[in-house]
């Protein structure tokens, strides 16, 4: 057997994860352009060895020949799963049938998952609760409840000697290649993309997560998608930016047109706001990336939605679009809806019934008959004007 890659990141601290470079959807809903990484890591402490999270299924001979690479995987003592998804836990099954004499750590929500999905027995759970350590001899383990980070059962851990934070999806990006983060060209983009898609429904939580490791003495920190931060300041800069909400000068227009009329409307209030010096992301909904829109939406000060009538409500295209906005809770403020419709209209109504429930400061509608006239589009220079020094005043 070749040697499997494995990556040492501290003393006797080993990445063993997968790089799935082929993978290009998540959830069923989450596109993936460059693949992704399911990270695991080993740590072998003086007195015993933990891995850190395992791997999606389909993996678990790779992960086992790469730990086999280190040590005897029948030696580990302590299975982390600081997260249920499949993705990070598919392999525990395997991984707790040859780490015969191994426990399985995670917190007491995470021990009923590990039950229900991957039949582990209750006698080889060892449940924890926040800042609870086991100790490897020389190596300290340190568990950090992150509810909701991703599902109601996540946790950190944080190797103190080392000062690396295992933060299992926090932190993470969905990119199969790079070691480091600071090796990766455009790394935040792709971290803002994964925080739009997965952690901003939760910023309330992240913010909490984000101050409960401040006093941690940080050094690198060991997400489970995407490279790994040796120089966290970045990302944790950034974090802190997304889970406040701060938002930028920028609208995101995302719309759909059957026959022209509602993309001559949004390109006018693009061309608007492009003039007014707004940045702008442009997303037409038959061929945009959902990824792409969600990455755009976490620092927009505004949305424009276009969306014409079909069938008495608003194009199929445009509600699903209103729903992941209401599901994705972007820290939007305005929000302008841009309709055409042929002999009745509705969608306007419709969407505004999606985001009933969304705290805008502002939304402006326009729903028109037919092509706009010159006069509509009058109306939009102005609507655009007037959503501008909005977005402009409020910084
Ligand atoms: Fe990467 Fe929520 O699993």
């Amino acid at each position: 057997m070749y040697g499997r890659n494995v990556m040492k990141i501290a003393e006797n601290v080993y990445w063993v994860g997968i790089r799935d470079w082929n993978r290009r959807i998540f959830d069923a809903l989450i596109p993936l352009p460059k693949g992704t990484t399911y990270n695991a890591y080993l740590i072998i402490g003086r007195n015993g060895k933990a891995l850190i999270d395992t791997v999606n299924p389909g993996f678990e001979k790779d992960l086992e020949d790469k730990i086999r690479n280190l040590v005897n995987p029948e030696e580990i003592d302590y299975i982390v799963m600081n997260h249920a998804e499949p993705d990070h836990a598919g392999a525990i099954p395997h991984m707790m049938r040859i780490a015969s004499k191994a426990k399985l750590i995670t917190t007491a929500m995470g021990a009923k998952m590990a039950q229900v999905y991957y039949h582990t027995p209750q006698e080889r759970i060892r449940i924890v609760a926040d800042n609870d350590v086991i100790s490897l001899g020389d190596k300290s383990l340190r568990f950090i409840e992150a509810p909701m980070l991703h599902w109601p059962e996540t946790m950190f851990t944080y190797l103190e000697e080392d000062g690396i934070l295992f933060s299992c999806d926090f932190f993470g990006a969905h990119v199969a290649s790079g070691a480091y983060s600071d090796e990766v060209e455009d790394l935040l983009v792709h971290a803002q993309r994964y925080w739009g898609e997965i952690m901003m429904p939760f910023r309330t939580l992240a913010q909490r997560a984000l101050e409960k490791i401040a006093s941690l003495n940080i050094k690198t920190i060991a997400p489970s998608h995407g490279p790994i931060h040796r120089k966290p300041e970045p990302i944790l800069g950034a974090y802190r930016r997304w889970a406040t909400g701060e938002t930028r000068p920028k609208a995101t227009i995302a719309y759909v047109s059957m026959w022209g009329s509602t993309d001559a409307m949004v390109k006018q209030m693009a061309e608007t706001l492009a003039s007014e010096g707004i940045e702008l992301a442009f997303h037409n909904l038959l061929v945009t990336d959902v990824g792409d829109l969600a990455k755009d939406l976490v620092d927009s000060r505004a949305v424009v939605l276009g969306a014409p009538t079909v069938l008495g409500g608003a194009h199929p295209l445009a509600v699903y679009a209103a729903y992941l906005f209401k599901a994705l809770r972007p820290p939007t403020k305005f929000a302008v809806i841009l309709s055409s419709y042929g002999w009745g209209g509705g969608a306007v109504r419709q969407i505004q019934e999606v985001l009933k429930d969304f705290k805008f400061k502002d939304v402006d509608v326009l729903e028109v008959n037919g092509p706009p006239t010159e006069e509509i589009m009058r109306q939009i220079a102005e609507m655009g004007k007037s959503l501008a020094d909005k977005i402009k005043e409020n910084v």
